[in-house]
Formats: C-alpha cells, sequence, structure tokens
C-alpha cells in the first residue's frame, strides 16, 4: 500500500506540469514521510518471513543449524508426535521406509529442550517454530508447558501431513474435513498458551476442502499465522491464485509454502499476497543453492 502511493507521489512529481515550486517541495516532503514510514514497517512486523519448513525425521536442532547461515530466520523442528496416537502412527510409518522422529512420549520434552538449546545458544535471534502432531489439543499445551516455554517462538499444528497413518487417526490433513472440530482444536490451543505465537500447516486443494473458509476459521479463533503448502495435485508449481485469493478475503499472516527452489519463485509467492514463504526440498541437502536474500 505504502509502495504504491510512493509510485502515485512519484509520478505527480516528474509528470504533471503547471505545479509551483512550492507545490512540488510538498509532494516531495510528503513522498519522503512515505519511504520513512515504509522503513519502519520492514522493521516492525511487516519483514517478510523466511522459514525452513518442517520435514519429519530431517529438520531437528542440527539441521537447522546447517541452513540458519543461508539467511533464515525462522527454522521448523518436527513435525514430532506429541501422544500414544500419533506416536504410534509414526512407528508404522517409520516400518515402511519413510522418516519419521520415533521419540517416546516421557523423552519427547527432553528432546526438544535439547534441540532448541543447541540453535537458541548459537543463535539467539532465530526464531523457532515447533511443528506438532496431536489428536488432541491437550497434547500439544501439555508439551509446550513442560518445554521450556520462553524459548519455543511458534507452535505450529499440523493440519497438512497426509500418511494414511495420520489420516486414520483424524490426524494432519484429515483434520481440513471437519472445519468445526479444526476450528476448536485451534482455539483451545490460542486460549491455553496465551504467550505464544500459534502457526496452522495446511494443505492446499484437498479434494472435497474449502480453503477458503478453512483460512477464515483460522483467522477467526485467533491464530498468528496460516502457514499453507500451496500444492496443486499434478503440478509443479505452487497454486498462487489460493494465495491471493486467502489474502484478498482474509488478514491473516500468510506464509506460502511449496516448490521455492530459486528467488523468483520465492518473489512471486511475495506478490501474489504472501507475507512469508518457507522451503523445504530445497534445502533437505542441508544446503541451499539460491540467495534467500533476494526474495
Ligand atoms: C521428507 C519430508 C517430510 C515432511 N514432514 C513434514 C512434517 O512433519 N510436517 C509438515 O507440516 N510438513 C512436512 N513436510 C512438508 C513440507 O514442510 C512442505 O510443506 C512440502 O515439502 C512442500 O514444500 P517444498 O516444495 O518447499 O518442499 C515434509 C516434507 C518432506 C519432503
Amino acid at each position: 500500500m505504502i509502495n504504491y502511493s510512493i509510485n502515485i507521489f512519484v509520478n505527480l512529481f516528474f509528470y504533471v506540469k503547471n505545479l509551483s515550486i512550492q507545490q512540488r517541495i510538498y509532494i516531495l516532503y510528503i513522498n519522503y514521510i512515505q519511504k520513512y514510514l515504509l522503513n519502519i514497517n520492514s522493521l516492525i512486523g511487516d519483514k517478510i518471513i523466511k522459514m525452513l519448513a518442517p520435514m519429519a525425521g530431517i529438520t531437528d536442532g542440527n539441521f537447522a543449524l546447517k541452513l540458519i547461515p543461508y539467511g533464515f530466520d525462522v527454522v521448523s523442528i518436527g513435525g514430532y508426535n506429541t501422544d500414544f496416537q500419533t506416536i504410534a502412527a509414526g512407528k508404522k510409518i517409520l516400518e515402511r521406509g519413510r522418516n519419521e522422529f520415533d521419540i517416546e512420549k516421557e523423552n519427547l520434552p527432553y528432546v526438544i529442550k535439547k534441540e532448541i538449546r543447541l540453535i537458541k545458544n548459537k543463535y539467539p535471534r532465530v526464531k523457532i517454530s515447533l511443528n506438532l502432531r496431536a489428536a488432541f489439543p491437550d497434547s500439544i499445551i501439555n508439551l509446550v508447558n513442560i518445554v521450556d516455554v520462553d524459548k519455543i517462538d511458534i507452535i505450529e499444528i499440523n493440519s497438512h501431513c497426509k500418511q494414511e497413518e495420520l489420516l486414520k487417526i483424524g490426524c494432519g490433513q484429515e483434520m481440513l474435513h471437519s472445519p468445526n472440530r479444526l476450528g476448536k482444536f485451534i482455539k483451545k490451543v490460542v486460549n491455553d498458551l496465551p504467550d505464544k505465537k500459534v502457526s496452522i500447516k495446511v494443505r492446499s486443494n484437498v479434494k472435497g476442502v474449502d480453503d477458503l473458509n478453512i483460512a477464515k476459521i483460522i483467522e477467526k479463533v485467533g491464530a498468528d499465522y496460516l502457514h499453507i503448502d500451496a500444492m496443486k495435485p499434478g503440478c509443479f508449481e505452487a497454486d498462487l491464485n489460493i494465495i491471493t485469493k486467502i489474502a484478498n478475503e482474509t488478514d491473516i499472516f500468510i506464509i506460502g509454502n511449496n516448490s521455492i527452489t530459486n528467488s523468483v519463485l520465492g518473489k512471486k509467492m511475495i506478490n501474489a499476497g504472501a507475507s512469508g514463504v518457507s522451503i523445504a526440498r530445497e534445502a533437505i541437502n542441508g544446503k541451499l543453492n539460491f540467495d534467500i536474500s533476494k526474495i
């Protein structure tokens, strides 16, 4: 918006004839104030988030340490399974050869504390997002209350994973099919962890799911971020239309994800209406082959 009005003032200054010196000075002055406001905005909160997206069995403290030097300001750890149901599902997924963090419930707070310490000791200003799979909101709330609460910046509810074992117990992407339950689930986490930022990770274009409705619910119940894997089945590029649609019809902070493999695609995500981007597969080898500062 501010960017847009700066352009108007520049056009006025250069192209409108018959303006007096005073009027031109006035235009320059307004233009200067607008640029100043733009700078302030980028310092407080309007800054684009660049996030390392979660990858189960991969994104832990040591992995995050490898990627932070590339310029990520938020790193995900997890997805972690937080209760007996999701831990059992994770074990089945692991048995069929897919990566998982296989951690017993009683050890989970200890492991998470260790991962957080590893990151924060070296990069205290980098924010940590904890991606959690849970059958019940209390599984997340109890875990976060045990873990050193000050150090987790973002709690991310996983409504994204599509492994059959998780869908069967009503977790991950399956939550999108029950918008009422999803809303209540998020609201409980938001209300019971008032000092935490809450993000919801979703996938777009799931058959039978109204993406915009889900985004509106997520906004209404008070979540801070909508982290959306804008995937489009059969397509190797993100569905930018869904990002624009949600950005136009809600005020939720969107972290756009899917197939960002260079800075141009990252910029496209921002231009479509996201306020942040996240990257998973392109970083899976522990390095990044493009400059994210250019997004
Ligand atoms: C190996 C692997 C594991 C993943 N595990 C999780 C997970 O635990 N939680 C989650 O929300 N997303 C998970 N994802 C999805 C990614 O965060 C991301 O949404 C998806 O890969 C699309 O982004 P990309 O195109 O940048 O890879 C995983 C992706 C991969 C490749």
